[in-house]
């Protein structure tokens, strides 16, 4: 079961227990107090599934709990269909052997969910609650701050000259509004918040701008936290207790008449009016001021109604590997063995110019010097690397686990599809069926190792080279390659 959908399937469970048709079944054969005490147990556990979820990249116990309760969740949804079926094929007689077969099923199963109920309070795995605020620090914690040593950072001079070009130049823009928006887009890990903080604190922009705010947004687009971090941002400190119109007054009266910058890094926020309030407050304050905001999602720079977002681009394959070295190694020096630059080569071509995933790279390399070691790295651990996207890319990680749970079962879907193969994409969404989701103009994509990530190890491909594949109980999605040659088959 792809991660984030447990809980899918259990408030189904609940809704489908409470069906009349259900209530038919408990009546006709005498389950109706078990199937009660399943939908209870059900109510329960759907309450601390969503913290679960939240903690299972952290936590290791969590995501063994969680792993036993996608299995008996998935079998008693399975179990539920079969009584179904049964139903309607014996039209409701009661005392048949088959139900007896299917009552001891789900005795199981209901002894099987009550040690797992047990061992989510015993052991303490699952706080009672989360807040939002514990959430966003405990889980992933995505806090920038403003500056970066310049000498720390590779090949993006040229981006910065045109940011800062963009940003001079909303004076000679007369725009009414006397604030000009300027968002930076790009995926996860690609330098969005490090080029802003290039920006910031490059001298033209210190001389231009008589305020420079920074605030960090991510996952919690609220406007009375964005105006208290932009106070204190000005400020240093900020009253607590204030309401939002004291807040705003506050705000305004400090950024009246002067020239101001703010950066607002890392939006995630799609909701457009929630954009709308803030960026009313921010208007009609000073003549030539500017919003510099980093996001990764297009859509949301182009709701934001901004100038014309700036797509950074990777590093080209040059800065990569000047990249890769300065990490890797001790002062940044070319290494003399062929073979490692090589190999530093294939690296940096797999990296695709996302200087997180380089560094993630070259911290692991760093001090090892020799080339047994880069040999051995490959061999060992590159092709695991790019196969597990939490160590590789742990940003675009996060982007699956900001989607809804619907668009999460349907990502994981793809898993079905082989690496690098080409999804026609309408029959894609023929096939979601009832998850179709508006793909726009896209016609085809290919799948990324996160959809195999996240779909774990509930479902595989059979394919030519499948014999080596463990089939183990717990696959329950299985994949014929259509390419599969039969002909030279096994099967
Ligand atoms: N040009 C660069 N040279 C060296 N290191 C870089 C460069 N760009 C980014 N980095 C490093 O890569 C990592 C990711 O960069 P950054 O946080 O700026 O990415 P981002 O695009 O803002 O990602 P996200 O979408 O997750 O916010 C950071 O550790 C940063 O220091
Ligand atoms: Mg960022």
């Amino acid at each position: 079961m792809a991660e984030g959908v447990v809980s899918n399937v259990v408030s189904s469970i609940i809704v489908k227990l409470g069906t009349q048709a259900f209530k038919e079944i408990g009546k006709f054969w005498g389950l109706k107090k078990e199937f009660e005490k399943l939908r209870k147990t059900m109510e329960v556990l759907v309450a601390v599934i969503f913290d679960a979820e939240a903690k299972r990249v952290s936590n290791n116990l969590v995501k063994v709990w969680l792993g036993r309760l996608e299995d008996a969740v998935e079998d008693i949804d399975n179990l539920l269909d079969e009584f179904q079926t049964e139903a309607w094929g014996r039209q409701l007689m009661p005392g048949n052997r088959m139900t007896k077969k299917m009552v001891r099923k789900l005795e199981k199963i209901r002894e099987t969910l009550k040690d797992i109920k047990e061992d989510s309070t015993l052991s303490s795995l699952i706080p009672v609650t989360l807040t939002q605020e514990t959430y966003s620090t405990e889980y992933i914690n995505r806090e920038t701050h403003s500056f970066v040593r310049g000498e720390e950072v590779i090949g993006r001079d040229d981006d910065k000259m045109k940011i800062i070009e963009l940003l001079l130049g909303c004076d000679s823009d007369q725009d009414k509004d006397n604030i000009s928006f300027l968002p930076i887009v790009g995926i996860g890990g690609l330098g969005k918040t490090t080029l802003a903080q290039l920006v910031f604190n490059h001298k033209m922009v210190e001389k231009r701008f008589e305020l420079q705010i920074w605030v960090c947004i991510s996952d919690v687009f609220d406007l009375k936290i964005i105006l208290e971090k932009m106070i204190k941002s000005i400020n240093g400190s900020v009253q607590q207790g204030l309401d939002l119109d004291q807040l705003q007054k506050s705000l305004r009266e400090k950024l009246s008449g002067k020239r101001y910058l703010l950066v607002l890094d890392d939006v995630w926020n799609e909701d457009r009016e929630k954009w709308l309030k803030l960026r009313t407050l921010l208007m009609d304050v000073s003549r030539g001021s500017a919003v510099l905001i980093t996001t990764r999602n297009m859509d949301i720079a182009q709701m934001m109604q901004t100038n014309k977002p700036y797509e950074l681009q990777g590093l080209d394959k040059n800065k990569s590997w000047s990249l890769l070295r300065k990490v890797a190694f001790e002062r940044g020096q070319k290494p003399h063995n062929s073979n490692i630059v090589r190999i530093g080569e294939e690296i940096v071509e797999m990296c695709k110019g996302v200087p997180l995933a380089i560094r993630t790279i070259g911290s692991i390399l760093y001090g090892n010097n020799l080339e047994r070691d880069w040999v051995s790295f490959k061999i060992n651990r590159l092709a695991k690397l790019t196969q597990n996207i939490n160590d590789l890319v742990p940003t675009l990680r996060m982007s699956y686990d900001c989607l809804a749970s619907h668009l999460k079962h349907c990502f994981a879907y793809c898993r079905s599809f082989l690496k690098d193969h080409v999804i026609d994409v309408q029959k894609l969404i023929k096939l979601w069926m009832v998850e179709k989701d508006d793909m726009g103009t896209i016609v085809t994509c290919k799948m990324h190792d996160l959809a195999i990530s996240v779909a774990g190890e509930h479902s595989i491909i059979i394919d030519k080279h499948t014999e080596n594949e463990i089939f183990h109980q717990k696959i329950r999605h299985i994949s014929l390659d259509t390419l599969f040659d039969h002909k030279s088959s096994k099967f």
